[in-house]
């Protein structure tokens, strides 16, 4: 669709919204069109990955989602929730069709979407376009909050940027001076690599080495071979989901004996296949164990009762987005086409998150902690805080 095309169409809602609101206030005894459709329920398109390696992080994103609304008695800001899921695959060169099939075709008043940077750049332009409400419940692509942000997206769960420059910045300030950086080589694994590297150097460490392989392989050992000969202190990574399960295995079994870190997506929701390999591994996340509030409290037992495992981060972002869509639709009451009470109120949004304080920067980011975590026993301890309130710079968002 156009944008003038758009324009109008949001236009000629708004004209419909006001028209209904203002017969109701005279109180009429027939419905209008508007009273009709408020009646309607909101479709929540949910586009996430539920096959493939990130397949674990969008059913625990779904299952928290439907776990909040569940909470608010099935409805948010006075409508129904109808959702209506989508299996992005983490497949970037299906986005933009899949991103159709869910605007276009299925008419979604709101999407939740998704977790893979890649996907998340290829959905961003029938988004914008579209006008379309997106709550980023996970992909941590630096341009959606950057010079492509735009006011109908918002982000409830990190930029890449974020827990990476949280690792580099505890460990330079530790006095550790020479790193090497290994990740996937798509979006997300170099923009956390170069969140660790402006971290670190600017704590006064350095990174010598960038190894890469592509998404999603899980052919470790050309680059784990590499690493003994670097002479590196530390080794910082980004991987998740099935393939950080194998790189953190293999890593241990090569024998190297260099401190393994990263984001803390390394070793989240992942301890328990990892076993042994991921005993005393450090990490920097916006979430760990143990984080003592009393949502948190109730959260993670009402996590464990619906999906039958322990929550995790990627279950606290996908229930903040769902927190943050209700929020939005209390303030616009329920009616989506009310732009501004709507955006107006996620903008200014505190959540009661399970992960402790968070708000939105300008360019709509969440802003959060970034705890330092050591995994120990099966769960990802927190240990401090390694940048507190920690806001993504923004650069280049005009919003
Ligand atoms: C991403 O592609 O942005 C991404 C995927 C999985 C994660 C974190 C980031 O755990």
């Amino acid at each position: 669709m156009s944008k003038s095309k758009n324009t109008k169409l949001k236009s000629l809602n708004r004209r419909q919204a006001l028209t209904g609101t203002l017969a109701l206030g005279a109180g009429l005894a027939l419905p209008t069109r508007f009273a009709i459709a408020q009646a309607k329920p909101l479709k929540l398109g949910l586009m996430l990955p539920y096959s493939g390696t990130f397949a674990q992080l969008g059913e625990n994103i779904t299952h928290s989602i439907e776990m909040f609304i569940t909470e608010k008695g099935g409805k948010l800001g006075g409508r129904d929730i109808q959702i209506i899921k989508l299996d992005d695959e983490s497949k970037p060169e299906l986005a933009p069709q899949n991103a159709d099939r869910l605007i276009k075709r299925d008419g979604v008043d709101v999407l939740i979407g998704t977790v893979h940077s890649g996907v998340q750049m290829g959905i961003h332009k029938a988004v914008t376009e579209s006008g379309t409400l997106c709550i980023v419940p996970n992909a941590g692509a630096g341009a959606v909050t950057r010079n492509l942000c735009a006011k109908n997206v918002f982000r409830t769960s990190f930029s890449n940027w974020q827990p990476a420059y949280g690792m580099g910045v505890a460990l330079g300030k530790r006095g550790v001076k020479k790193a090497a950086w290994v990740t996937w080589d798509y979006a997300a694994g170099a923009e956390a690599g170069a969140g660790f590297k402006e971290g670190f150097e600017a704590n006064g460490g350095t990174v010598v080495a960038n190894l890469t392989l592509k998404f999603p392989e899980t052919n470790f050992q050309p680059l784990l071979a590499q690493i003994p000969g670097l002479g590196v202190d530390v080794v910082g990574s980004f991987f998740a989901g099935g393939g950080a399960i194998n790189f953190v295995k293999d890593y241990a079994a090569a024998g190297i004996k260099v401190p393994l870190t990263g984001s803390g997506f390394l070793t989240e929701g992942v301890l328990g296949p990892q076993g042994a390999a991921a005993e005393g591994i450090e990490t920097a996340l916006h979430y760990g164990d143990g984080i003592d509030n009393p949502k948190n409290t109730a959260f993670r037992a009402a996590f464990k009762t619906k999906a039958g495992r322990e929550a995790d981060v990627y279950a606290v972002q996908g229930y903040d987005a769902a927190q943050l869509l209700g929020v939005g639709l209390e303030a616009a009451k329920g009616k989506i086409e009310d732009e501004a009470a709507l955006y107006k109120a996620m903008r200014e949004a505190k959540l009661d998150s399970p992960r402790g304080p968070v708000s939105f920067s300008k360019s709509q980011e969440i802003v959060q902690n970034i705890y330092l975590r050591k995994a120990t026993g099966g769960q990802n301890k927190v240990t401090g805080i390694a940048v507190a309130n920690l806001a993504d710079p923004g650069t280049g968002c005009k919003l």
